[in-house]
């Protein structure tokens, strides 16, 4: 027999990728409690909601952008570093809505993205060994045997830099930033050619089209959507310590929500079927998402379906799919169909970061744009071919001028990589890497939305 469902139901299953060698145990038990007495960053009603834009995405009626740093870190918290990555999104969105015809359901990967599996628990450097860094939530980047150390009293550090960090984003969000009427103002920083001078002329249209409107009344005034976003927080619900603590009962509807973000999704490397991880994730009612990586088979995706979405809701679950540009190809239709086929109500994304990253000459961790940008359209081709919704995209994006990835319209060769890369893990897209991939899935939603037209 199951055993009923609790916040803490997940300590009595193996716990992967999870720090085990706090020092002070009772340290930890401490700012759990501490957490628990915090408020909550988001409300259930606000998950809910997020929930049925989404289920309008599996419709296919709509289209969701996920994306942010790979690790938010405390070094890097600034007020122009959450700007950056919020008009991003919205810059973003806007290419993807004009083409598509179709409402952006805008998911930032922020606001609690601070703890990070990784691929080995030691690093070493020069014959030295010492634990790997897990994330500013966890341990410290130096390297040193100090800043390895985990620290519970990070745990408190990443929740007030998330609130601080939520805070902005609402006042961002409905306070008058991202005004349409504003479209123009948020182009600052780009080039005059390739994706920048290609969101101008967009910007302009825009800006005719809203002219218009307002000749025939409709203005901000009748219509505040107008001058108004929606924008929803997500990360990776990895440092189950803190999630639990923020997961709160909604006493309306009796149901648990971890109140920590909108959204949360389970990585590639902790999704077994029997473990912590997927046990937590049961029991939350926030709309979540599974990593799906190139080892995933169609007997294992199906009862993590039927764990994690038993009452199939649309909206609930999202598979995103990170295969590697070569292998995209050969891995997801068979998943796409057995999922298909069992009729689960689910909503397929692709995130083209993880499974396309390399080692350059210079030592440097990269991502080569064209592979990114390859397993984009493979997905999409897989997609239509398979009668699946597309969904969406989930991308590790900076609206900072970075040269972590290679390539791009304005190219980051190896040898750029040294100048701007800052990035806590893994390397990020940068500001037009980023909107040239919205305009390439733009292009895309444009044709099937064309060819769809015909047909009908
Ligand atoms: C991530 O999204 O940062 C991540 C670690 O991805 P994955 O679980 O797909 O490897
Ligand atoms: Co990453």
């Amino acid at each position: 027999m199951t055993k009923r469902w609790t916040p803490d139901s997940w300590r009595n299953k193996p716990a992967l990728h999870m720090p085990a060698d706090y020092p002070d145990a009772s340290e930890l038990v401490r700012v759990e409690d501490e957490l628990r007495a915090m408020p909550p960053l988001v409300f259930a009603g606000e998950a809910r909601r997020l929930t049925n834009h989404l289920a309008q995405v599996e419709a296919g009626n709509a289209f969701l952008l996920q994306g942010g740093d790979c690790a938010e870190s405390f070094k890097e918290f600034s007020t122009d570093n959450i700007r950056d990555t919020f008009r991003l999104i919205l810059q973003m969105a806007v290419v993807l809505t004009f083409a598509g015809r179709k409402p952006v359901v805008k998911v930032g990967r922020i606001a609690g993205q601070f703890a990070k599996p990784r691929s080995s628990p030691v690093e070493e450097i020069g014959g030295v060994e010492l634990p790997s860094y897990r994330g500013d939530i966890i341990n410290g980047m130096a390297f040193t045997p100090e800043e390895r150390v985990p620290d519970p009293q990070r745990l408190m550090k990443a929740y007030h830099q998330s609130a601080a960090t939520l805070n902005l984003l609402r006042a961002f969000a409905g306070g008058g930033y991202a005004d349409l009427y504003n479209i123009h103002r948020w182009t600052l920083g780009f080039a005059d050619h390739g994706a920048g001078a290609a969101y101008r002329e967009l910007a302009e249209k825009i800006t005719e089209a809203l002219a218009f409107m307002e000749a025939v009344g409709v203005t901000p005034e009748t219509h505040p959507d107008l001058s108004r976003v929606e924008v929803f927080t997500s990360h990776e619900a990895l440092l189950l310590n803190l999630e639990s603590a923020l997961t709160r009962l909604d006493g309306n509807t009796g149901e648990w929500f971890d109140t920590s973000a909108h959204m949360l999704w389970i990585g590639e490397r902790t999704r077994q079927l029997d473990g912590a991880h997927i046990e937590f994730m049961k029991g939350i009612s926030n709309p979540i998402g599974v990593k799906c990586g190139p080892t995933m088979t169609p007997d294992d995706i199906l009862p993590l379906i039927d764990a994690l979405n038993p009452n199939n809701i649309p909206g609930r679950l999202t598979l995103i799919g990170r295969f590697g540009h070569d292998k995209v190809g050969d891995r997801l239709p068979a998943l796409m169909r057995a999922v298909k086929a069992e009729g689960k109500r689910v909503i397929w994304s692709i995130d083209p970061m993880h499974g396309n990253t390399l080692k350059a000459a210079n030592g440097y961790k990269t991502r080569p744009f064209d592979r990114v940008m390859g397993e984009v359209r493979s997905f999409i081709d897989v997609a239509e071919a398979e009668g699946v919704h597309p969904g969406g995209v989930h991308l590790e994006m900076t609206g900072q001028n970075v040269t972590e990835c290679l390539g791009g319209a304005q190219p980051v060769t190896e040898d750029d990589l040294s100048s701007r890369y800052h990035t806590h893990c893994d390397p990020r897209l940068n500001a037009d890497q980023a909107l040239e991939l919205a305009f390439l899935v733009a292009e895309r939603l444009k044709a099937g939305r064309q060819a769809q037209s015909k047909a009908a």
